[in-house]
């Protein structure tokens, strides 16, 4: 008999849901209409041993708590701040995530971002459409992106990697987190507000979760100042989203470019609104290389769980 595995979102990979089928039989939550999923879910529940799951979607106490047979989550994604880990700790069912096979595609964004922003393409594109540029529209120059300071708030592998394209494009990177990191070029700064201050792009790198919660405030904001940019291709929760649109709104902070944001898929209309923002809706990983790469990686994570094999990428 094949584990049971309860599958909260599908891969855009066709190989990996297929590896999936073949090894598991697995019970489809995000097939099932939203008013269907809770008695549907019921029905399931009792023989489930395996979840996979997302990055942002997790898994939270009340899910878990409905799993009596669950043994391991299998995170398709690298941030783990959304799955209850003081719970799954305490019933000891193992949790998996995706490092390292992500780092370069979610570091191109960020500097995709970064760059967008600088350059304020959104509103080039638009103004190319519209035929603005045909009647003479004149446009006006942006900055250039040398000599400039890149600051990265999480030094990890991701963070790294930001600071190794910004250094390609002749910025000098910065970086804060706790945690001082040996050999690297890139100087550290004393908090994230030191950090802010030195900076004209502050990329946000750091994992989400208590620590991190709302770590980018109005100071924050404010250090960074108007002609600062801020990047996000982490979580929306390391930002206090209502100070972040009050300063862009009101000149505080000159330009956000977010890849993540605070309750998604929902982003406020007052951010929406912004023309001195580059808005993409939680796609760092999504390449189909990456996103291959994340679902082979749960598979064989599920695969050497069930055949009684250490885990490749467990959570510590
Ligand atoms: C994914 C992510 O969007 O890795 C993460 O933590 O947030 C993203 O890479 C997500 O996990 C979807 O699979």
């Amino acid at each position: 008999m094949k584990p049971e595995i309860l599958v909260l979102a599908a891969s855009p990979s066709a190989d990996v849901m297929a590896q999936l089928e073949q090894a598991f039989h697995c019970h489809h939550l995000w097939r099932q209409p939203c008013e269907a999923q809770p008695a549907w879910l019921a029905s399931v529940a009792p023989g489930i041993r395996g979840v996979l799951t997302t990055g942002s979607i997790g898994i939270g106490p009340a899910l878990l708590a409905q799993l009596p047979k669950l043994e391991i989550v299998a995170v398709n994604g690298i941030g783990t701040d959304a799955v209850a880990l003081e719970k799954t700790r305490q019933r000891g069912i193992f949790v998996t995530n995706t490092p390292g096979v992500l780092t370069e595609d979610v570091a191109d964004l960020a500097l995709t971002l970064l760059l967008s922003a600088a350059r304020g393409l959104p509103a080039l594109d638009r103004l190319v459409r519209s035929g603005a540029w045909e009647h003479g529209l004149p446009l006006a120059p942006t900055r250039a992106l040398r000599g400039k300071v890149c600051g990265v708030f999480g030094f990890g592998r991701i963070g790294q990697a930001v600071a190794a394209r910004a250094t390609a494009f002749g910025m000098r990177a910065l970086y804060y987190q706790p945690r001082a990191v040996d050999g690297v070029a890139a100087g550290r700064c004393a908090s994230l507000l030191e950090l802010a201050q030195a900076s004209d792009y502050l990329v946000l790198c750091a994992p989400g979760g208590e620590a991190t919660r709302h770590a980018v405030n109005a100071e924050v904001m404010a250090a960074l100042g108007p002609r600062g940019t801020l990047v996000n291709v982490a979580r929306g929760s390391l930002v206090d989203q209502g100070a972040l649109v009050a300063a862009l709104r009101d000149g505080v902070l000159g330009k956000a470019a977010l890849d993540v944001f605070d309750h998604e898929p929902h982003v406020p209309a007052a951010l929406r609104e912004l023309d001195n923002v580059v808005l993409t809706p939680h796609v760092g990983s999504l390449t189909v290389e990456t996103r291959h790469a994340m679902g082979q990686l749960v598979v064989d994570n599920l695969r050497a769980h069930f055949g009684g094999r250490p885990l490749l990428t467990p959570v510590a």
